[in-house]
């Protein structure tokens, strides 16, 4: 089984999402004893935003690492992705990464019956952290984006494991923190 983990943070050692994405795979690598895990930190290793020379595949080096971005994702059974909130919505970070792997023909196609997810079979966890309070807002472009761009890609299965309010106060960042660590599931167990 092979678990693909992702950090988006700018926030470095500061960062919730990066505490909580690690607290996930670690469950993962304590309870599945074959889990293959890949790692890649998009703040200190990011993939390069989308241009009209690479969506023209003019660079084949820049090609090579595009595909290379789909494939990790394509070959994954497992995603977990660290997602702060950024102005509302994500990291560009995380979005740079996001306009490789959603592609026509790869991970959807459209047919005469409206559009068809081919990365069917994934599940997908997303360790969400913002300094506000956003759960079912109109200010809250990331967890509803995140899920329909999984969903759009086929992948139904998708979990949030939240700490939000993180800028209200210490007290409640703390709590928030704890109560999102309690919220890690059993990998096995089906996603809320
Ligand atoms: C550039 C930037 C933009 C942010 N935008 C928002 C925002 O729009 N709404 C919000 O509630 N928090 C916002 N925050 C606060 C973060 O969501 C919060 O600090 C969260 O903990 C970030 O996740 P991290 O700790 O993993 O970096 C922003 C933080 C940064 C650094």
């Amino acid at each position: 089984m092979k678990l693909l983990h992702l950090d988006s943070s700018a926030l470095g050692a500061n960062s919730a999402t990066r505490e909580l994405s690690a607290a996930i795979v670690a469950r993962w690598q304590a309870d599945i004893a074959d889990l293959s895990v890949e790692y890649r930190d998009l703040d200190s290793n990011p993939v390069p935003h989308l241009t009209g020379a690479s969506l023209a595949a003019t660079d084949p080096e820049a090609a090579t690492e595009s595909g290379q971005v789909l494939q990790q994702f394509l070959d994954a059974d497992i995603v977990v992705v660290g997602a702060p909130m950024y102005n509302f919505s994500i990291p560009s970070t995380l979005k740079a990464w996001i306009d490789r792997i959603a592609v026509a023909g790869k991970t959807f196609r459209y047919t005469a019956k409206g559009p068809e997810g081919l990365a069917t079979g994934k599940r997908v966890i997303v360790a969400s952290a913002r300094g506000g309070l956003h759960s079912g807002a109109p200010s809250d472009f990331q967890e509803p984006y995140l899920r329909f761009l999984f969903g759009f890609m086929g992948i139904t299965d998708v979990e949030f494991i939240r700490a939000e309010g993180l800028g209200l106060s210490p007290q409640h960042r703390s709590e928030a923190l704890a109560a999102a660590h309690a919220a890690i599931g059993a990998p096995l167990a089906k996603a809320a």
